[in-house]
């Protein structure tokens, strides 16, 4: 078995390891619904997860992959952009995905943007817990582009150091601009 996952599976490995069921976690990019799914389970009948697309076909094929495995009840689906995340959202949060890039199957053109991400994370920020973790995986390349990866690759290196620990991980020998990850962890 290969022991150094992809990047969407270290990001579940590690969310895996984070969160606690009863614990309110945000999927900010819900996309086709997977990582909302994944969270869902993780947090348990008690827990919440606040799940943020911009797109009603990503929303409804969330709520289907929901439906189709009873975990409706737990699940808060919104439509609206995560810069706004702070509107919906009052208690600490232990976790925040993002899966940056477009929707797989949708219009390539609608994708998330660095202006309205680093708001986000920002949001984020204020939101987490002590030791909550910010998880991004991030897309680039092909019709996603460079600019929202190399601006917020730039980004991330400013943020306070005393208050909040980022780490970057890449593939450096694959082809093909293979996603990369990156977490924020409250301190
Ligand atoms: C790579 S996909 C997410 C994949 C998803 N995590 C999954 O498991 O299928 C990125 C999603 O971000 C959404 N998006 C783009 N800008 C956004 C924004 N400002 N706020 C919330 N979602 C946004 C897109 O509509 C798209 O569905």
């Amino acid at each position: 078995m290969q022991l150094i996952k992809n990047c969407l599976g270290q990001s579940h490995e590690i969310v895996d390891m984070v969160v606690k069921e009863g614990d309110t976690v945000v999927d900010a990019t819900a996309g086709n619904g997977n990582d909302t799914v994944f969270l869902a389970k993780l947090v348990g009948e008690k827990g919440k997860v606040y799940a943020f697309d911009i797109q009603e076909m990503a929303l409804q094929k969330t709520r289907e992959k929901l439906v189709s495995q009873g975990l409706t009840q737990r699940v808060e689906l919104i439509r609206d952009g995560h810069e706004n995340m702070s509107k919906y959202i009052s208690e600490p949060v232990s976790v925040v995905m993002f899966n940056l890039g477009y929707l797989p199957g949708g219009n390539h053109n609608i994708c998330t943007r660095f202006q309205t991400t680093s708001c986000a994370i920002e949001a984020a920020m204020r939101l987490l817990k002590k030791n909550g973790l910010i998880v991004m995986v991030v897309y680039y390349g092909g019709d996603s582009g460079f600019e929202e990866k190399d601006t917020l690759m730039e980004y991330i290196t400013t943020i306070d150091c005393k208050k909040y620990s980022v780490l970057r991980a890449e593939f450096v020998n694959q082809p093909n601009c293979p996603p990369l990850l990156v977490l924020i962890e409250k301190l």
